[in-house]
């Protein structure tokens, strides 16, 4: 199970249904990672204590889950099915699988990335992870960094964001100032480390790369940006994908095009750390388990498939999704999906 969380985290999510300690029971043990733990109930599998690096624990009521045990290590989300799109049906087999769809969506990036970053600044005092979004990468660098801005402009984004006491979650609506947000930050000459986790094609870099110049401590402070560009399963069903990527092909925005085109494409004007340089990101791979509703709860959050949608192109037809569901086989196994990703690193040019 490595690659799928990298240390135990938690998720405290709603369900609707009741949901029995036989399917329970049937979840965790099918699926040692992530496990699902419902309530008091998760304690009745065996098999809980033992193969835990992930847990998801839902409970009928939201009002319970407010009182949830917090732990050191576990990351804690509160979720609702009425706030979530991640819950695509109300059968109560899927509302067992919500869980998993939610984490799958959004895969997690290894700490030991993060370990790696650190090991680069001789400093470990405040990081700003920019675009946020629910803060995936930003708990991580939590964990290496001992304060975290965690900024984004997109304020529904961040009511979605895990809490966690070292990262500080900041709207900066883009009609900020960038003195106001280099103030906000820190100030000049203030953070260790910046990152910024599939998001940095979406930035006016024109705007973004001299603030990062302002704020990075010089010397010693360092940039690490990095995407997910295509995920792979095996040669069956990465032949659909293709086909997949290649109906959207037209569809794709400047943006996706950069990370499609792996950061190669991307501007990178800072000096390299051994962690790619631009023009040549360091090729990571990335592996998470999924189930067959993960591949396409995936498929339908990207961009592409919503901007096709705008213009009355269907990027999933049902008969792509039939080839799908033949290539997957059993629909409630799991299968490791493989994301490409793509790193560049850098420190300010003195
Ligand atoms: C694909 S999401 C990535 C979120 C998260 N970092 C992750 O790894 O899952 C990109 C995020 O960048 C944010 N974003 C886009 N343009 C931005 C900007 N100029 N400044 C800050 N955030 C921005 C979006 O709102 C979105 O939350």
């Amino acid at each position: 199970m490595e690659g799928l969380f990298d240390k135990q985290a938690a998720m405290y999510l709603t369900c609707k249904a009741r949901i029995s300690k036989k399917m329970v029971f049937k979840a965790c043990c099918s699926q040692p990672s992530p496990l699902f733990g419902l309530g008091h109930r998760h304690r009745k599998c065996p098999s809980y204590y033992r193969c835990c690096r992930a847990l998801q624990a839902g409970d009928l009521s939201e009002e319970q889950l407010k009182h949830a045990v917090p732990h050191a290590q576990f990351h804690l989300s509160f979720l609702s099915e009425e706030n979530s799109t991640l819950y695509p049906s109300r059968s109560k087999t899927l509302t067992v699988f919500k869980a998993v769809v939610y984490s799958e969506a959004r895969p997690r990036y290894p700490s030991e990335w993060f370990s790696m970053l650190a090991a680069l600044t001789p400093q470990h005092s405040v990081a700003w992870d920019v675009g946020t979004g629910n803060g995936q990468a930003a708990i991580s660098v939590a964990e290496v960094y001992e304060k975290v801005i965690a900024t984004d402009i997109s304020d529904e984004q961040l009511k979605q964001a895990i809490p966690h006491p070292q990262v500080q979650y900041v709207h900066t609506p883009l009609e900020m100032s960038d003195d106001e947000l280099v103030s906000l930050i820190g100030g000049e000459n203030s953070v260790d480390l910046i990152t910024a986790a599939t998001a940095v094609q979406w930035f006016d870099l024109d705007r973004f790369y001299p603030i990062v110049k302002r704020v990075l401590r010089k010397p010693g402070g360092i940039i690490a940006v990095w995407c997910y560009g295509s995920v792979e399963f095996s040669p069956e069903i990465d032949a659909i994908l293709r086909r997949f990527y290649d109906l959207g092909k037209p569809f794709q925005s400047q943006s996706f095009k950069i990370a499609s085109q792996c950061y190669k494409t991307l501007p990178f004007p800072f000096e390299s750390v051994g962690v790619g340089c631009e023009g040549k990101p360091l090729e990571l791979d990335m592996h998470k388990v999924m189930s067959f509703q993960g591949l396409l709860k995936f498929l339908s959050s990207l961009p592409v498939v919503h901007i096709a949608k705008e213009q009355g192109v269907d990027l999933l037809p049902e008969e792509l999704l039939k080839d799908f569901e033949r290539a997957w086989g059993e629909p409630e196994s799991v299968r490791t999906a493989t994301y490409k990703t793509y790193m560049l690193a850098g420190k300010v040019k003195l």
